[in-house]
């Protein structure tokens, strides 16, 4: 099974795509580790909790359980993570294991990272999303009132174990979620995944294991390759950004309550792909197929009552907005995008009414 090699400044490490790998988180601990805690929520836990403590062998870890939601993941609850691993004995010595989707990976991460100024962490993503974006990448960190994701800090794993027997339990509205980043992934890199997601669309809808498998592999490859080039989003890193640009706008407008990120990403990847159109940056044909491949994986929520001034207002304020311009990733070919600033507002604006029509 195929493990993809990530080599930033801080750390080298290996995201491993593999059935059962969960079984063997052992042999990913430190040699000398000190006690091990588990970060992850009583859904994940009751589902998949058994394998990972059989994985652990004689290891007796110590389980931390956050409350689900995105509201929950904020600095009070890392505070209170904190609290539990020194109260159980915690010391420079601990390792944790973020177990669980895309928020237990950045709440864990982020804990791991200055629970006594940095202790090792292993991203174990239950996700779909998580599997191909949030566990790999050293990402972590937590929201504010003020936004989302404001507090962080790079903290890379020891290693990232994604084992794609988890995601049978997964809720199909959460697992159609995941698949649009993996659109992303073809749209940006890799016109072969584009080409699959398009011609197999039964059989990943239907999870069919080996087409699962070869997604997400394709996908973390990207993901992996990406990161190692650069670690602290400058140019290569931001083309991840496809479709996130409108898509955070649009979770932020709906107060993250009514969409799932993969499902505000494919309303953000077709106003970019609309907006690449009417730039010209993108043939017709190619736009069409993209659009038409974002369709097979739907349906996304309807979009009653926000409007493209109000997305276009919250660009304005969103966190990618650098020296004062919005940045757009823009598909110039199936497999290729370039990085864009100084659209016309009317233009954005169109293109988003295009894709609300
Ligand atoms: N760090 C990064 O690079 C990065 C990238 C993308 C997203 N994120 C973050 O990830 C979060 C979203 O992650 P998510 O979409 O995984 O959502 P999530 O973490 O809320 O998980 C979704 C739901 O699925 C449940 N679940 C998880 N695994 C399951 C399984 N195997 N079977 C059944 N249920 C399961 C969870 O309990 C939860 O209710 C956001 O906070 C976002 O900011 C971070
Ligand atoms: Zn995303």
């Amino acid at each position: 099974m195929p493990s993809f090699r990530v080599e930033t400044p801080q750390r080298a490490y290996d995201a491993i795509v593999e059935r059962g790998a969960l079984r063997r988180t052992a042999e990913f601990l430190p040699k000398r580790a000190g006690k091990i805690f588990i970060v992850t929520n009583h859904d994940v836990w009751n589902l998949h909790g058994a394998i990972l403590c059989h994985g652990l062998g004689d290891r007796q870890p110590e389980v931390l359980f956050l409350p689900p939601g995105e509201s929950r993941k904020r600095i009070a609850e890392v505070e209170t993570l904190a609290e539990r691993m020194v109260a159980a004995g915690g010391d420079r010595a601990s390792v944790v294991i973020a177990f669980g989707g895309g928020i237990v990976n950045d709440v864990g991460g982020f804990l791991a990272a200055i629970f006594m100024r940095g202790v090792p962490v292993i991203q174990v993503p239950t996700t779909l999303l998580a599997q191909v974006d949030a566990a790999v990448g050293g990402k972590t960190g937590v929201n504010l009132v003020s936004g989302k994701n404001l507090l962080g800090s790079f903290h890379q794993p020891l290693v990232v174990l994604i084992d794609p027997d988890v995601l049978t339990t997964l809720p199909e509205r959460e697992y159609r979620a995941g698949l649009y980043e993996i659109i992303k992934c073809g749209v940006i890199r890799d016109a072969g995944l584009f080409r699959l997601l398009d011609q197999c669309a039964p059989s990943v809808l239907a999870q069919e294991p080996a087409t699962v498998e070869r997604i997400i592999a394709a996908a973390v490859r990207i993901k992996a390759e990406v990161v190692s080039a650069d670690e602290r989003e400058g140019d290569l890193r931001r083309i991840l950004n496809f479709g996130h640009t409108v898509g955070h706008a649009l979770e932020a407008e709906t107060q993250y309550s009514k969409f799932l990120h993969g499902e505000a990403v494919a309303f953000g990847m077709r106003a970019a792909t609309e907006l690449a159109r009417r730039t010209g940056d993108l043939a017709s044909s190619d736009a069409q197929t993209i659009q038409s491949v974002i369709g097979k994986y739907g349906p996304i929520p309807r979009l009653e009552g926000v409007t493209a001034q109000q997305l276009v207002g919250r660009l304005a304020v969103d966190k990618k907005t650098l020296h004062g311009k919005v940045h757009f990733v823009l598909p110039v070919k199936i497999g290729d995008v370039k990085i864009v600033s100084g659209v016309e507002d009317c233009v954005v604006i169109e293109s988003i009414e295009a894709v609300l029509a």
